[in-house]
Order: C-alpha cells, then sequence, then structure tokens
C-alpha cells in the first residue's frame, strides 16, 4: 500500500489531480490481479509485445496474425464460464487457444476439468507457463491435469471427447478459420459437445459463420457458442 501512495503523489505532480483520479482504477485493478496470482503462486500479470515474444518464434507462419499476451482478468475469465452454463466441467477438455503465462489454464484445473490444454506460439511465453503451472502444482494436485504445447493453434487438432474451446483474442480470422475447420473435423468425426467461449471477440463474425456452431450466449465482450450435438 506505501507503494501505491508513493505511486500516487509522484504522479499527481506529473498528471494533477484529475490526471491521476483517471488511472486509481486502473492501478488498484493491477493490485488485485498481482494479489489473486500470488494467492494461487503464479505470476501471469503484464502485457507482452508480439514483437519481443517473437524472438522466440523467428521463423512462425502465423507471426503476423498473433495478437499480443495480456492474461483475461479475473472476474472476466468467471463471468465467461458463467455465460457457458449449463455444462459439466468434469465431461469436458478445456483448451486454451493461445494460452500465454497460463492464468486460465490453473483457473479451469480449479474449476474441475479433469483435462486441460494450453496452446502457446511462442517459446517464451510457453517457458513462463510451464514456470506457473509448475509452481501452481506445488499448491494444488490438480495442476496434474494441464498439458502445456508449444505450437501453433492453427496446426493444433483436439482431442476425443467433449471439449470447451476458450478464446482470449488470441490471433485474426486467418488463424481463427483453420482452428475452426479443425473444430469442424471433430464435430463431423464423433458425436460429442463443443463449448466455445470468446472473451473480447473481435473476430466474431467468422465464429458466426461457422456452420456446425450457434450463438449460445451473447453479451458485451463475449460470445458463447455451441454445436447441435448433446
Ligand atoms: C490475449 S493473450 C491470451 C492469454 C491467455 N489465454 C489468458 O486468457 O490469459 C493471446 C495469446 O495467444 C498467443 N498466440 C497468438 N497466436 C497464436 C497461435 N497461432 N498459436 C498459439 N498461440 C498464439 C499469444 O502469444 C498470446 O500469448
Amino acid at each position: 500500500m506505501q507503494t501505491f501512495v508513493r505511486k500516487v503523489v509522484r504522479q499527481v505532480r506529473i498528471d494533477g489531480v484529475f490526471g491521476v483520479a483517471a488511472k486509481v482504477p486502473l492501478w488498484l485493478r493491477g493490485i488485485r490481479e498481482a494479489k489473486l496470482d500470488r494467492e494461487l503462486g503464479i505470476n501471469t500479470t503484464g502485457q507482452v509485445d508480439v514483437a519481443d515474444s517473437a524472438a522466440s518464434a523467428p521463423d512462425c507462419a502465423h507471426l503476423s496474425n498473433a495478437v499480443f499476451y495480456a492474461p483475461l482478468a479475473f472476474p472476466k475469465f468467471h463471468r465467461l464460464i458463467r455465460a457457458a452454463q449449463p455444462f459439466d466441467a468434469a465431461g469436458y477438455t478445456f483448451i486454451d487457444y493461445g494460452a500465454g503465462k497460463g492464468r486460465a489454464l490453473v483457473l479451469a484445473a480449479r474449476l474441475g476439468f479433469p483435462r486441460i490444454v494450453g496452446i502457446e506460439l511462442f517459446a517464451s511465453l510457453h517457458a513462463d507457463g510451464l514456470a506457473n503451472i509448475t509452481a501452481f502444482a506445488a499448491r494444488d494436485p490438480r495442476a496434474g491435469s494441464i498439458e502445456l504445447l508449444c505450437m501453433d493453434a492453427a496446426v493444433y487438432r483436439p482431442p476425443p471427447g467433449n471439449l470447451f474451446c476458450y478464446f482470449y483474442n488470441p490471433f485474426d480470422a486467418v488463424v481463427i478459420r483453420k482452428v475452426l475447420t479443425a473444430l469442424q473435423a471433430a464435430h463431423e468425426a464423433a458425436p460429442r459437445r463443443i463449448i466455445v467461449a470468446y472473451s473480447n471477440p473481435v473476430h466474431a463474425a467468422v465464429f458466426d459463420g461457422a456452420r456446425f456452431l450457434r450463438l449460445h450466449h451473447r453479451e458485451e465482450g463475449l460470445r458463447i457458442y455451441a454445436n447441435d450435438e448433446s
């Protein structure tokens, strides 16, 4: 808290009282998020630009389609999960397309998904994710159900069974179309339930156009889709 007060005083000198007042909610959110991270034994806060991550994957085909790393805020993740109800996490594999440092994977483990897969393009973020899962495992045995893959989501093939596919605006329409082709093949190969939970749905039109999916729920900042199988 002392650090926070010192920061406020310094910024008031720079930006004035009104300038600082506008920034305080953001700072407080950052403090809350860091505290929740600490409680889980992880460090997933902050933003990492694609240019910085790209040093660890310079030849990747979909570099220019990637969105920068930022974790989904804790309350927004829980809002997304509520919006996808009703479903029983125990019957689904949770897949984070663009897993970054692994925050959503840890939260999914706590929700009771028996298998959790995180796909991350960049080796540097993948390494941060592995460190976070290892740290979380020291506190919670449910971490054992988390698998982290360092690969391009465009070439990932989902496992059998019901799928809960989570996207926090990870990439553009080019990669989304390739992911949807793989999900449609999974849908056609075997009857199963596929839920798509999309936060910050910048490219919702691509999901809207997928013939095997129906819009299940829509609200500001998120979309939930599901296939017709039950
Ligand atoms: C906005 S962050 C989301 C992080 C995480 N899912 C969360 O909710 O905290 C998007 C992530 O997608 C990753 N990404 C971008 N393109 C990708 C691709 N083609 N394959 C796998 N991951 C990708 C980025 O490196 C970044 O870590």
